[in-house]
């Protein structure tokens, strides 16, 4: 197990939707490193098959293992949905796999005032039940209506978000007659935050709509403080990893870094 402090945590993602949970871990524990990497070349990962998933999320895990990773975290709702059971089992003694479902799955179940709750996110994760499964063991009493959106992280890669299209993908998903009667929405895709504002428009306040960045930190926190594994440096130094180079990459990693 990695235990000297100066060691970077790990994040990945099909692309740029991770920078969103790496933006958070950066700002909740602004005295680490990280080492971000998007997958930028096999994007989507919502429609491929589990194998192929598991493969590509191998490759990169060993990849940040190789840069001394004391924490990987699986900042992509499918590669947690559907490899993270493989990478902990295959890396797990190397450094700490933390996967984004589970932390928004023990929040959501806290809340004992929502009773009807809406999921969306990629075909993958809705397929693989990952969610639903999880939230009827803890709380059997949620009514879960879970809808695949698939086209919302393409279009948003492509840098369509806050725009009239984006809008009128959003409305035409929200409006389904599966989501009418829900209290709260997950954003079960890493790339939903950035059109998080407008899904909040299209709502109106009257759902409440949650997504990963808003449970990452409790459990990064509890890992770090538990293993005793904060950084001692002063000042974090993070680097940016990407299969293939692309515009909307430099762009929002710009947005959230600068
Ligand atoms: N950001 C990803 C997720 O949370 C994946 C989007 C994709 O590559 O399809 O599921």
């Amino acid at each position: 197990m990695k235990e000297s402090t100066a060691h970077p945590i790990g994040i990945f993602d099909s692309g740029i939707g991770g920078l969103t949970v790496a933006a958070r871990i950066t700002r909740d524990f602004p005295e680490e490193s990280i080492i971000y990497y998007g997958d930028t070349a096999h994007l989507p990962y919502g429609d491929k098959s589990e194998e192929l998933i598991i493969h590509y999320c191998r490759k990169i895990s060993e990849f940040l293992l190789e840069k001394g990773c004391k924490i990987i975290v699986i900042a992509c709702n499918t590669a947690s949905s559907v490899a993270y059971d493989e990478l902990n089992k295959s890396y797990g003694k190397q450094a700490h796999f933390v996967n984004v479902v589970d932390p928004a799955v023990t929040g959501i179940a806290s809340m004992k005032e929502v009773t009807e709750i809406g999921i969306i996110g990629t075909q993958r994760t809705i397929s693989s039940g990952s969610y639903s499964s999880r939230l009827q063991i803890l709380r059997p009493d949620i009514k879960v209506h879970s809808l695949a959106t698939p086209l919302l992280a393409p279009m948003i890669e492509a840098g369509f978000y806050n725009n009239n299209i984006s809008e009128a993908v959003i409305e035409t998903y929200l409006s389904d007659s599966s989501l009418q009667s829900i209290q709260a929405l997950i954003l079960a895709c890493t790339h939903y935050p950035l059109i998080k504002k407008q899904i909040n428009d299209y709502y109106r306040e009257k759902v409440k709509v949650f997504d990963s960045t808003d449970f990452i930190s409790n459990e990064v926190g509890m890992l770090l403080a538990n293993q005793h594994q904060r950084s001692a440096m002063k000042k974090s130094n993070n680097h940016f990893y990407v299969s293939d180079l692309t515009e909307s990459f430099e762009k929002t990693t710009r947005l959230f870094f600068g």
